[in-house]
């Protein structure tokens, strides 16, 4: 009867260290758990940043277009211009490059640079230094 009762104990004891280990594992491996470190590799830090805001829509991968247009060497890129993407009329009448500045600006706030762009719902990312990280990325992809 007793030894019965000892195996769920020892067995409980067991699966506990094991999800502590699995935790400690997990924490090792997972940048995002341990504390910032100083970000090393731009390239890194920018492609998560893009991961974070901007991958729900758009993929860098050329003529990858999901919700948003793939951002393919989009410096450099006439702003409404993939000939196999529905842009909305006011993208397509943007009438510009896209260069790091206006980017930034976008990024930041699109109703202001694309009057009635149709990048719904996306509120604008606030924090520069991110902005920043996401260009270096996204300019990395020409
Ligand atoms: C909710 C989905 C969504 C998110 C999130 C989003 N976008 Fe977009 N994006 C779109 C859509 C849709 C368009 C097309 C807009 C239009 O035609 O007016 C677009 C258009 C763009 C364009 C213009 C592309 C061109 O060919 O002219 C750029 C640049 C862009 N997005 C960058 C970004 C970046 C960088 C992020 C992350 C910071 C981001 N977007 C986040 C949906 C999104």
């Amino acid at each position: 009867m007793s030894s019965r009762q000892d195996k769920p104990t020892w067995y409980r004891r067991r699966l506990l260290l094991i999800m502590a280990l699995g935790g400690t594992a997990y924490m090792l491996a997972s940048p995002s758990a341990l504390p910032q470190t100083p970000q090393g590799t731009d390239g890194a830090a920018g492609q998560q940043a893009f991961n974070n805001a901007c991958r729900t829509c758009h993929m860098v991968r050329e003529g990858d277009n999901r919700l948003g247009p793939n951002l393919h060497k989009i410096v450099g890129r006439k702003a409404g211009s993939l000939p196999d993407y529905a842009f909305s009329g006011a993208m397509k009448e943007a009438g510009f490059v896209w260069d790091e500045e206006k980017l930034d600006r976008f990024i930041a706030n699109p109703d202001e640079v694309v009057p009635g762009n149709s990048m719904k719902p996306y509120g604008g990312l606030p924090s520069s230094d991110d902005r920043k990280k996401i260009i270096a990325f996204l300019a990395q992809t020409r």
